[in-house]
């Protein structure tokens, strides 16, 4: 490329014009050094970055769209969206975990110690946490399991019991188990020993349920999982929320690649994922 510099090479091409206290600014672009990054099991990176004040308004389910270097000799038009996984605003860190799937991600994946990692945001509505819950259930699977640390975290700040349902294919793949145990209870369910099974869950939803420790629900990364906690959230009149990730161009609004549909009060409705989620009400969700 002639020593062209590469649309996806780690320059800032713009910043919010508002200079305010950061939560008066929507989103900005901020370079972020990368302070840690590495390798949690054969598919997943954490990454941390140290982040600017306005990333630091991050609030739990909201997103950045990460400027990923390429990671070949081609261009890397779009962004990515990754939900942020926690928050540490006593370090002024924000950090991810991955999962390293194609050309967007095996570039973020390049990123070293040092380097600036190219972040817009903070992106998207994200979760609610009602004063008057005492109890919560996030269920997780896959990728989904990284969007719903920081709801655990904040109902952990907020004094509120957290009981955690992590599914993956096997134990190696049970991340950010020492994130959801400083929140509360952790189970973790397998395919390799059949836990993970709907039913199984199912059984373990009933139980908080009967319980009592299920005041509202919150889940991300499996359809059938979805399906499962709106079935048993309408049955037994609990509130719930998805965070959903959908395939996105722009993540700001104006594209549409991120429209999906939704059902409220008996009418089909339009929404965009990037800026009228990615978190939704589950009974007003369809899955995926
Ligand atoms: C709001 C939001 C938050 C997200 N948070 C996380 C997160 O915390 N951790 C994480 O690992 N991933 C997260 N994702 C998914 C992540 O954006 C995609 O994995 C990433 O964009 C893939 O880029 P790629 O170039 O590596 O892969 P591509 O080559 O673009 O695609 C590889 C595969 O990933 C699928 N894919 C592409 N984009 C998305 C997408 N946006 N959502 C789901 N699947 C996609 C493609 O269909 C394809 O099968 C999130 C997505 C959204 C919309
Ligand atoms: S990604 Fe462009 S409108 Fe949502």
């Amino acid at each position: 490329m002639n020593g062209e510099p590469f649309a996806s090479a780690p320059h800032v091409v713009g910043k919010s014009a508002l200079t305010g206290s950061p939560s008066e600014i929507p989103a900005e672009e901020s370079l972020c050094p990368v302070v840690s990054h590495d390798w949690v099991n054969s598919e997943y990176k954490h990454l941390a970055v140290e982040a600017s004040p306005k990333a630091l308004s991050v609030t739990p389910g909201q997103f950045f769209n990460l400027l990923c270097p390429s990671p070949d000799v081609g261009e890397l038009f779009f962004r990515r969206p990754q939900s942020v996984y926690r928050i540490d605003r006593a370090r002024g860190r924000i950090e991810f975990l991955y999962k390293c799937v194609g050309r967007g991600t095996r570039g973020l994946a390049t990123l070293r110690r040092g380097d600036d990692l190219n972040m817009v945001g903070p992106l998207g509505v994200g979760f609610k946490l009602d004063p008057g819950w005492r109890h919560i259930v996030v269920l997780g699977r896959g990728v989904g399991i990284a969007t719903l640390g920081p709801i655990s975290q904040l109902a952990r700040e907020r004094h509120v019991g957290v009981t955690a349902i992590l599914s993956a294919r096997n134990r190696d793949f049970v991340m950010a188990d020492a994130l959801f145990r400083e929140a509360g209870d952790v189970v973790s369910v397998l395919d390799t020993d059949g836990t993970s099974a709907v039913e199984n869950v199912e059984c373990l939803l009933q139980d908080l349920i009967a319980k009592g420790q299920a005041d509202a629900f919150f889940t991300c990364g499996s359809n059938r999982l979805f399906q499962l906690m709106k079935r048993l959230g309408r049955a037994h009149n609990i509130p719930g929320q998805v965070a959903m990730e959908q395939v996105m161009a722009c993540g700001l609004g104006p594209c549409y690649v991120c429209v999906r549909a939704f059902e409220v009060s008996g009418k089909q409705e339009l929404r965009r994922v990037c800026i009228d989620g990615p978190v939704f009400d589950m009974q007003e969700a369809v899955g995926w």
